[in-house]
Parts: C-alpha cells; sequence; structure tokens
C-alpha cells in the first residue's frame, strides 16, 4: 500500500503530532476517547482542497495507508468507499480502532456475543447499536468490541488502529452460521 504522504504543515501533518503528543505509553484504556477527538478536528477542519486530502479523494483508492508511526504502532488508514460497501461483523482482537467520515454517510452496527464460548467455532452474537456516521463524526470501538460497516453513500472514511491489525489474533463472525473464524494474522 502507497501512502498519501501528506506534507509537513498540513492539516494531516498537525493531527499525527497531536497523537503522538497524547499517546504515553499505550496503555490508558481512555485513550481512543483522547484520540476521538483529535481526529473530528482534523475531519471537520480540513479543507477537501488541501493536498493531501484532495489526492487522497481523487485517487479514489479504495484502502491508503496514510501514516505509521514507526515508534508507537499506530496507524492512519484513508478510504474511498462505494456506495453498499459492506464489512462483515469483526473484531480488532486486543486493538481499539476509530471510525471516522470526512465525506458521504456510513452506518457502523455493533453487536454482543449471547453464548457461552464453550463450542470452538461457534458463536452467537446480537446487534446491540447502529452509529450512524456523517462528516466529521467519529465513534470508537474498543477491544473486542464486534461491528459490521455500511457505506449509506460512496464515502470517505477514515479509520484509525491502535496498532496494526495484521499482526493481531482476531475474529470474524458469520451471522446466519453462528460461526465464528480467526483473521489469520499475517
Ligand atoms: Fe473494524
Amino acid at each position: 500500500m502507497k501512502a498519501v504522504a501528506p506534507a509537513t504543515g498540513s492539516s494531516f501533518d498537525r493531527y499525527i503530532s497531536e497523537v503522538r503528543a497524547i499517546w504515553g505509553s499505550g496503555n490508558d484504556p481512555e485513550l481512543a476517547f483522547k484520540v476521538k477527538p483529535l481526529l473530528e478536528n482534523l475531519l471537520r477542519s480540513t479543507n477537501p482542497d488541501e493536498l493531501w486530502m484532495a489526492k487522497l479523494i481523487e485517487e479514489g483508492k479504495q484502502s491508503n495507508e496514510l501514516y505509521r508511526d514507526p515508534a508507537l504502532g499506530f496507524i492512519q488508514m484513508g478510504h474511498n468507499q462505494q456506495p453498499g460497501h459492506r464489512n462483515a461483523p469483526h473484531d480488532h482482537g486486543p486493538c481499539w480502532v476509530l471510525y471516522g467520515v470526512y465525506r458521504g454517510k456510513m452506518e457502523i452496527t455493533k453487536y454482543r456475543r449471547v453464548d457461552d464460548r464453550k463450542v470452538a467455532g461457534q458463536a452467537r452474537v446480537e446487534r446491540e447499536e447502529v452509529h450512524t456516521l456523517t462528516p466529521g463524526v467519529v465513534y470508537a470501538y474498543l477491544p473486542g468490541d464486534i461491528h459490521s460497516t455500511f457505506a449509506h453513500e460512496a464515502s470517505v472514511v477514515f479509520r484509525f488502529l491502535s496498532y496494526d491489525l495484521t499482526k493481531v489474533e482476531r475474529y470474524r463472525y458469520n451471522l446466519e452460521k453462528g460461526s465464528v473464524s480467526m483473521v489469520q494474522p499475517e
């Protein structure tokens, strides 16, 4: 994945500096809720003409790694999602995630696991909450939170990952089959 590589002095660059400044050890259980307003501010204050944002939108790539912190491990992704784009229920294992919308409208459904976890490969989950994300709106999903996404419109979506998801153990859920399977770490 090629980074869009926002320039020094851009709103994105300032945002990353703000996240780095509050990160500390990275173990603060409130950290997701401290980064959330920083991402909200980025989404609400960045002009679509600002070079890095204009490039992200114009290139229209589905998935862009905008930034990966070499020391702290967090990653900021930027996505262009087509109307109807969906991602089946999944969790992010031990990581937390922020989803935010810059343009468009998406819906995130949160699920609660209701089985006793005694049968390997089986899981029963129920819909718990539906969040509607419009421009400038950010929601946090904490370690283990099961969620699915759906783009109502063509959307520019920002996803902040507390750590590289390809390196952790996490799961995907099939509602119809009542099954759960591990997303293989790379
Ligand atoms: Fe997710």
